[in-house]
């Protein structure tokens, strides 16, 4: 215990409530993105957006907060680090009451990384998934190639957090003083009193109404933009019926225009069965399939079905690996049937979407 006189309110309530639903939101973040699921893709979502809307009041208290608050409060020069560092190896004890200069580091550190997962992260739900704010402008390209990213940062996150917890163990014991309970109660122990510069409320209210106004009404209108490259029309009916007799009607974008040519014009021996169909039909279903085919669309399974090779879908790397981890036997349930059956697992498959949120695998 330290037996230092005086006690100083460090951290106000605000910078303790964003302390402790930050934590509560990166740790639902980190178990939805890491442990669950495909289909709690929402929940990931909602714990994003609310990371983002916490570090949007962060960036404005760090200007208007009370003293310790304030970003200017630690922010410490390379040199004033590297000098902390070496006083505590020569074992001195240094004290202070807001961050130490290692501390800050790892502050900064970490609100600037989940900056980066929060901005990679809309990238990949808007181009990848085609969902969010971003759907309307980022290609799946980038969503797919910032995904790597995403999951990079994710594992630096989980890296910084460990330090953190780390530096605060060790700087408790260094200290005497603990320093998840300051952070409940908001007090520091301190040799000498001292008077904290309190809070510009005026400036904070402004600033946050002005930074939700304007990145809310953004956001808003940005997610309102429809998806770009994302089939919105129903099935034709002439394809649903004749092409949906036998099996689903496969969406036109789960095939490139080369592989749909090959199956259109050899009806007749169509995997193992005779699906012939008068010539003025062939037709007219190439052409449909054509002008919808993969090429046309930018979503996931447009892209990842888009090669010529293998003609099934099934037969596809992507499909293969997607889809290894489910039991063969769940293939052969009533509800189910067959690998080709997309529709008993995904909600949106003749819609063409396979939204990771639509995935479900029916209950015996
Ligand atoms: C007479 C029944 C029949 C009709 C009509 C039919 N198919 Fe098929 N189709 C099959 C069978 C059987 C398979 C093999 C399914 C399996 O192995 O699970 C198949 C498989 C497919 C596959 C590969 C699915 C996979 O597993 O990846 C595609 C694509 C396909 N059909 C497209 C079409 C299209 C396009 C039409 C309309 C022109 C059509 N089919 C009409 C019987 C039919
Ligand atoms: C028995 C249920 C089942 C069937 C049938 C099935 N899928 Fe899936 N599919 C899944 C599951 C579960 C996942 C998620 C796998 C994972 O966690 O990576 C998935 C993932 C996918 C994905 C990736 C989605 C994403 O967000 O990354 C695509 C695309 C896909 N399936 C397409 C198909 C197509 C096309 C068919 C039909 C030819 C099909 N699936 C049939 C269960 C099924």
């Amino acid at each position: 215990m330290s037996d230092l006189p005086h006690r100083v309110p460090v951290w106000d309530l605000p910078l303790r409530l964003f302390h402790w639903m930050l934590l509560t939101s990166v740790v639902a973040a980190a178990i939805s993105g890491f442990l669950l699921p495909l289909n709690w893709l929402n929940l990931h979502v909602i714990a994003g957006t609310a990371i983002i809307v916490l570090l949007l009041f962060r960036l404005v208290w760090g200007f208007t907060g009370s003293g310790f608050s304030r970003f200017s409060s630690f922010l410490f020069l390379p040199r004033t680090v590297l000098a902390h560092v070496q006083a505590l190896r020569r074992g001195e004890t240094p004290h202070y009451l807001g961050h130490n200069p290692v501390g800050s580091v790892m502050i900064f550190a970490l609100l600037t990384v989940l900056a980066l997962l929060a901005i990679t992260g809309t990238i990949v739900l808007g181009g990848a998934e085609k969902q969010g704010v971003l759907k309307a402008i980022v290609s799946y390209a980038t969503g797919s190639f910032t995904r790597e990213l995403h999951e990079l940062l994710a594992y630096g996150l989980l890296a910084l957090v460990l330090g953190h917890v780390a530096g605060i163990i060790f700087e408790s014991r260094r200290s005497g003083i603990n320093l998840a309970r300051s952070m409940v109660n908001g007090d520091k122990p301190s040799p000498v009193p001292q008077s904290i510069a309190p809070p510009r409320i005026g400036a904070a209210v402004a600033g946050v109404v002005a930074v939700f106004l304007l990145g809310g009404s953004a956001a808003y209108a940005m997610w309102r933009l429809p998806a770009a490259g994302v089939p919105h029309d129903a099935l034709a009916s002439a394809y649903a019926k004749q092409c949906g007799d036998c099996h689903i009607p496969f969406h036109p974008s789960l095939r490139g225009r080369a592989a749909w040519s090959e199956i259109m014009t050899s009806l007749d021996d169509h995997f193992g069965e005779d699906a012939s169909l008068p010539d003025a039909e062939v037709q007219q279903l190439s052409d449909y399939l054509a002008q919808n085919a993969a090429e046309r669309w930018d979503t996931r399974a447009a892209n990842v079905f888009r090669g010529p090779e293998p003609l099934r879908i099934t037969d596809t790397n992507f499909w293969k690996r997607r889809h290894a981890g489910i039991d063969a036997a769940v293939f052969q349930t009533k509800k189910v049937g067959t690998k080709s059956n997309c529709e008993a697992c995904h909600g949106d498959a003749r819609a063409g979407l396979f939204n990771a949120q639509a995935i479900n695998i029916p209950k015996e």
